[in-house]
C-alpha cells in the first residue's frame, strides 16, 4: 500500500500549471457514448477515477486510449448495455453513465453506485427525472433495470435541489431525446457548462447552462469532436490552500479564474494577497493567516464549494482567531477533522457546524486519508506542520490529484510517495 511522507515546515514557492478537471472529464467521457464517432479529449487528468471511467466505456464496447493528457475515445459500436456492479462500485460518479447509455442505446442496467464516504448519496432525483422522460425503471436485487419503448422524450423537470449528478444525467439523456427538455433549478456548476460545451461541439442544442433553467432540444444524431477539458477548480483551491497554509507564494497557471471566484473571495479574507489575470492566479501569504469572520457556508455554485471546505480548513487551523464552517451539501464531510486534531488542531464538530480555533502550530503525525478532499486537507496540514507526517490510504487522494507529490515538490515542498 502506498503512502505519502511529508516533511513539513517549508514555505511552498513557485509556479504550477493546473491539471484538468476530474469532475468535468468524467461526465464528458460518459457523453462520448452519444457521438458514435471518435472524440479526442485534451487536458484530461491522469487519475484513477478517469481510468475507472475508461473501464466502463471499454466494457460497453468503446475503445479508449490515453497518451499523456489526451484521451481518444471511439464509440462507433456499443456491444453491451449492462455495467457490472464491480465497475459501478469503483467510483460514485459511475451513475452518470446511466443517462448517457440511455441516450445512446435506449436501455441500461446498472447497480447503485455503492456505500459512501460522504454520507448517503441517493439517486432518487436522477431516477425520477429519467422516469419523466419515458424511461421505465425497475429496481430489483440491487440492480436498476432501465428500458424504453421507442425514443426517449423530452420533459419539463423541476429538481427539488440543484444536484450536479442529476442535472448531468438529465442533460445526457435529453440531448438525443425527442423534443424539448427543460430543467428548472438545474445545478450551475462550471463543470455542467463544460459538459454542455462538449455536447454543443458534438452538435447538441443546449442553452441556459450556468443558469438555473437549462433548455435542451433533442437531436437524432451527434458527431465526434476534439475538446479541451476545463482546469480543475478544486485542485486549484487545494494548491492555493497549501501555499497559504505554509505562508508561501504561488503562480497558478492554466487556472479557471472565474469559476474559482467563490473560493478566492473567501480565501482573500485570510489576509493573503491575490491577483488574477484571465487564466493565472498569483497568491502571496507572507504572515500568519487571519481567521474568517463570517461563517463559511458550503452551497451549490456560485456559493462556496463543498469540495474546497476541507482544504481551506487545513489552512485555517493555524490562523489567528476562530473560523466557523457550515457544511450544507453532504452529511459526513468532516471526517478529516480527527486527523487534523491529531496533528494539533483545535476543531469542534457539531452536526453541520465545525468551529476551528486557530493554534500556533501543527505537528506531524501518522494519519489515514478518509476521502478525496479530506486526504488533500491532511496533505495541506502536513506541509504546514513541524516534522514528519505519514498519510496512508492515499488511493483516495489519487482519485482526484494528478501526481500530487510532484506538484508539491515543484513548489519546493517535501513530499514523497513510498
Ligand atoms: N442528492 C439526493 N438525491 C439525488 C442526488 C443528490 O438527495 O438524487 C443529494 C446528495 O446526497 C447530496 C446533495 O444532493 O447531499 C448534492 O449532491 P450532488 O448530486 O450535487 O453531487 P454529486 O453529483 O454526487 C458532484 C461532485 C462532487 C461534489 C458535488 C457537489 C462529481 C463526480 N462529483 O457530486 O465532488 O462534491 O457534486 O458539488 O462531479 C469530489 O470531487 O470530491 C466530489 C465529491
Amino acid at each position: 500500500m502506498q503512502k505519502l511522507i511529508v516533511n513539513g515546515g517549508k514555505r511552498l514557492r513557485g509556479e504550477l500549471s493546473l491539471q484538468g478537471s476530474k469532475n468535468s472529464a468524467l461526465p464528458v467521457m460518459a457523453a462520448t457514448l452519444l457521438c458514435g464517432e471518435e472524440c479526442v479529449l485534451t487536458n484530461c487528468p491522469k487519475l484513477s477515477d478517469i481510468y475507472a471511467a475508461s473501464r466502463i466505456l471499454n466494457c460497453v464496447g468503446c475503445r479508449c486510449s490515453f497518451s499523456g493528457n489526451t484521451a481518444v475515445i471511439s464509440s462507433e459500436s456499443i456491444t453491451e448495455s449492462s455495467i457490472p456492479e464491480e465497475l459501478m462500485l469503483e467510483m460514485r460518479s459511475s451513475i452518470i453513465f446511466l443517462g448517457a447509455m440511455l441516450g445512446r442505446a435506449g436501455e441500461c442496467t446498472v447497480s447503485c453506485p455503492g456505500g459512501c464516504e460522504l454520507g448517503p448519496r441517493p439517486i432518487d432525483m436522477h431516477l425520477a427525472a429519467l422516469r419523466k422522460m419515458g424511461v421505465n425503471i425497475r429496481e430489483s436485487g440491487g440492480k436498476i433495470v432501465c428500458r424504453t419503448a421507442g425514443r426517449i422524450h423530452g420533459a419539463k423537470i423541476s429538481l427539488p435541489f440543484p444536484s450536479v449528478g442529476a442535472t448531468e444525467n438529465i442533460i445526457l439523456c435529453a440531448v438525443k431525446a425527442e423534443g424539448e427538455t427543460i430543467i428548472n433549478n438545474a445545478a450551475r456548476e462550471p463543470e455542467i457548462c463544460d459538459l454542455c460545451g462538449f455536447l454543443r461541439a458534438c452538435g447538441a442544442e443546449i442553452s441556459g447552462d450556468g443558469e438555473s433553467r437549462i433548455v435542451i432540444n433533442g437531436k437524432a444524431k451527434l458527431h465526434g469532436c476534439e475538446y479541451s477539458i476545463m482546469p480543475d477548480r478544486i485542485a486549484g483551491a487545494t494548491y492555493l490552500s497549501m501555499t497559504a497554509a505554509t505562508r508561501g507564494e504561488i503562480v497558478l497557471k492554466n487556472a479557471c479564474v472565474g469559476a474559482m471566484e467563490p473560493f478566492l473571495s473567501v480565501l482573500e479574507q485570510t489576509g493573503c494577497s491575490i491577483f488574477t489575470t484571465e487564466d493565472t492566479i498569483y497568491l502571496r501569504s507572507g504572515s500568519r493567516l487571519k481567521a474568517i469572520n463570517d461563517r463559511i457556508r458550503t452551497m451549490p455554485h456560485p456559493g462556496f464549494p463543498t469540495d474546497a471546505q476541507a482544504v481551506l480548513m487545513a489552512a485555517l487551523v493555524t490562523a489567528e482567531g476562530t473560523s466557523v464552517f457550515e457544511e450544507n451539501i453532504f452529511d459526513c464531510r468532516y471526517r478529516h477533522t480527527d486527523a487534523l486534531v491529531k496533528m494539533g488542531a483545535d476543531i469542534q464538530v457539531l452536526g453541520k457546524i465545525a468551529v476551528i480555533k486557530g493554534v500556533e502550530k501543527l505537528c506531524g503525525a501518522n494519519v489515514e486519508a478518509t476521502d478525496l478532499r479530506g486526504g488533500a486537507a491532511m496533505a495541506a496540514a502536513a506541509l504546514a506542520a513541524e516534522g514528519r507526517t505519514e498519510i496512508s490510504k492515499i488511493c483516495h487522494i489519487d482519485r482526484g490529484y494528478e501526481k500530487i507529490e510532484e506538484a508539491v515538490r515543484c513548489l519546493g515542498g517535501d513530499m514523497e510517495r513510498v
